[in-house]
Order: C-alpha cells, then sequence, then structure tokens
C-alpha cells in the first residue's frame, strides 16, 4: 500500500519510529512541567508530569497498513471535528467536550452471538495488542485528513463474543446523555447516533477499535474512549464513544441514513464515480495542505486508496445503487 501512496511529501517525522517521538514529546511535557515548578509550586509539577503518563498510549507501528502520506497536526485533528452531539461547527466539539465523562465505560456486545458480554475499559487495554495505523480518512463534506490512530482490528473484540451464523450486520451505537450532550437538543439527526457496517466489513482487518491518537489516549473530541475508524468509508460510519455493539440480521437504520436516504446509503464507501446529490466527490481538500477555498484540491481515490485491500468486498455490486 505504500508504494500505492499518491503522496510525494514524506517528511522525516513520517519514517522515524514512532516511540521516538511519543517518548521525545513526553520527555518534553516532563521538562515544561519542571520548568513551571520554578514559578508554580511543587503540586503542578506532579499533577503536570501524572497527566502526560496517564494520556499515554504505548503501540506498535503497523507499518503494512500505514499511509506514507504527511500526517495532519495534532492542533488539526483535534479542533476541526464532527460530533453533533456536541455541536454543529467544527470548533463545538473540542469546546464543549469539557466536563464529558469518559471514565468510567463500559461497551456492551450484544445481539446474535454465543457469549454477550460488557467490557470496560480496562478489558479493551488488554484485549489485543495496540497498533498505530497512520489512515487517510475522507469526510462527505469534501475533506480529508492523515491521522496515526492507535488501537487494533475490530475482529479481535467481535470474535471474543462468538457471532451466530444469521448474524449478517453490526450495528454500532454511540452515547446519548443529554446531561452531557448539549447536541442532543437538536433535531438534525435521530439519537443516539447509529452506524452500521456488513459483518464481513466490521471483520476485515483494516476496520479500527481505536482508543488513541498521535501515541495518547482519544481527545474527547474525537470519540473518547472507544470508537470506530473505517478507513475506506466515508467519516461518519466511524461512530464516537460508543457504547453498545450489536450483531443482528438486518441491516441497521443508522442516523445519516435515516436523515436523509437519497444522500447518504448504508455503504458510504468513497467513491470518486457518485457524487453526493448536492456536490461532487471527485476530489477534496486537505486540511492543513490544500490552503485556501479556491486552491487546488486533490483527486478522490477509489475506496479512499485502499480498494486493493477492500474491493474484494463489493465484487459484482453496483456501487452506484448501493451507495
Ligand atoms: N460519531 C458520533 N457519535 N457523532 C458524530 O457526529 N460524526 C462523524 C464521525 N463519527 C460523528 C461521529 C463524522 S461526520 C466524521 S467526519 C467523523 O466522526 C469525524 O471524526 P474526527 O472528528 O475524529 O475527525
Amino acid at each position: 500500500m505504500t508504494k500505492k501512496s499518491n503522496s510525494s511529501l514524506i517528511l522525516p517525522s513520517e519514517i522515524t519510529p514512532q516511540h521516538f517521538f511519543e517518548n521525545r514529546r513526553n520527555l518534553m511535557k516532563v521538562a515544561a512541567a519542571s520548568t513551571l515548578s520554578a514559578s508554580m509550586g511543587e503540586w503542578f509539577t506532579r499533577d503536570a508530569v501524572a497527566q502526560s503518563v496517564a494520556n499515554k498510549l504505548n503501540s506498535t507501528p503497523n507499518v503494512a497498513l500505514s499511509v506514507l502520506e504527511k500526517k495532519t497536526s495534532y492542533e488539526d485533528v483535534t479542533s476541526y471535528n464532527n460530533f453533533y452531539e456536541f455541536g454543529m461547527d467544527k470548533s463545538d466539539p473540542k469546546q464543549n467536550v469539557k466536563n464529558f465523562q469518559t471514565t468510567p465505560w463500559k461497551i456492551s456486545i450484544e445481539g446474535l452471538v454465543n457469549k454477550p458480554r460488557v467490557f470496560d475499559l480496562a478489558d479493551l487495554l488488554k484485549l489485543a495488542p495496540m497498533e498505530e495505523r497512520i489512515y487517510r480518512m475522507r469526510c462527505v463534506e469534501g475533506w480529508s485528513m492523515v491521522i496515526p490512530w492507535v488501537g487494533y482490528s475490530l475482529s479481535n473484540l467481535i470474535k471474543q463474543v462468538e457471532p451466530q451464523g444469521s448474524a449478517k450486520f453490526v450495528e454500532f451505537v454511540s452515547l446519548a446523555d443529554k446531561k452531557q450532550m448539549p447536541g442532543l437538543g437538536s433535531q438534525v439527526l435521530s439519537w443516539p447516533y447509529v452506524e452500521g457496517l456488513r459483518l464481513d466489513e466490521a471483520m476485515h482487518p483494516l476496520t479500527l477499535l481505536t482508543l488513541g491518537l498521535y501515541g495518547e489516549v482519544l481527545p474527547k473530541q474525537n470519540g473518547a474512549p472507544v470508537r470506530l475508524v473505517v478507513p475506506w468509508k466515508y467519516g461518519f460510519k466511524s461512530a464516537k464513544s460508543i457504547v453498545k455493539i450489536r450483531l443482528v440480521e438486518k441491516q441497521p437504520a443508522n442516523s445519516w441514513w435515516l436523515a436523509n436516504p437519497g444522500e447518504y446509503g448504508f455503504y458510504s464507501n468513497v467513491n470518486p464515480e457518485v457524487d453526493h446529490p448536492r456536490w461532487s466527490q471527485a476530489s477534496e481538500r486537505r486540511i492543513g495542505d490544500d490552503k485556501g477555498f479556491f486552491g487546488p484540491k486533490r483527486k478522490t481515490l477509489m475506496l479512499n486508496g485502499y480498494a486493493d485491500q477492500v474491493g474484494s468486498l463489493y465484487a459484482g455490486m453496483d456501487l452506484k445503487k448501493y451507495f
């Protein structure tokens, strides 16, 4: 996949082992905290160091499943977000998540499975080795990012509960808590936020159960503490802050499809040949790199560049019909 990357710009930071940067970032945090201690007092230092250690999430780079493209900055990844439970502007989630309680957290896996089970965060953290995977992400709105996620294939979790033969789809349900999520007052979507995948899509190795990014636990605005990332589909398939996963027989009614079935299909595979009814999907603007509203954009790739890995999932299907 790395050979097929369409990026010509590779920075040294993209080919240097992630742990080096993690260690350096943590050292810098500790150093910064120590410098401050001179003026702010010993208690502040201890607090800052504890915080930097608490946020760290160790992982091993999975180079085979990563793209060699310039990563979108941490700042852009964590401040330009869609998380409608916290507001509709891109800057709303970061501003409105401050009091969002993401620990303790439980996620229930149920439905057509032999061993339904509730997992807490500690269970998820030790279920499989954490990997860092740098994925290309494409939003249905026409912008894209390259994000170093941390997690492991969702298949690890699904195998634990033993799907029954009748299970054909997987439904993902996000938290909906009016006390914590000011966006739930809006009628723009039906709540809770629900997404769905076919079981074979959910079991594909690229489908990532995601607990972190940039070597840290997920920031709240990015869907803490656990979310989905499906890199060959438009970003809205990647449900955030998941509390329930149900294995079902029939295709789930996902929130965006319910809101507008003519505009948001169940599959929502990135496809430059199938336009959104109101705009073209042939090109995209990479956040932080393709500057200016009228500046040049880059071509969107079939299945977001992951066609070699996932194309066979759709063999023989009319992707204009099943958009
Ligand atoms: N999940 C929930 N629960 N609520 C949302 O509004 N927005 C989706 C997806 N997951 C959304 C969600 C959309 S439209 C996108 S593009 C991605 O999250 C954005 O993820 P990011 O902010 O981490 O880049």
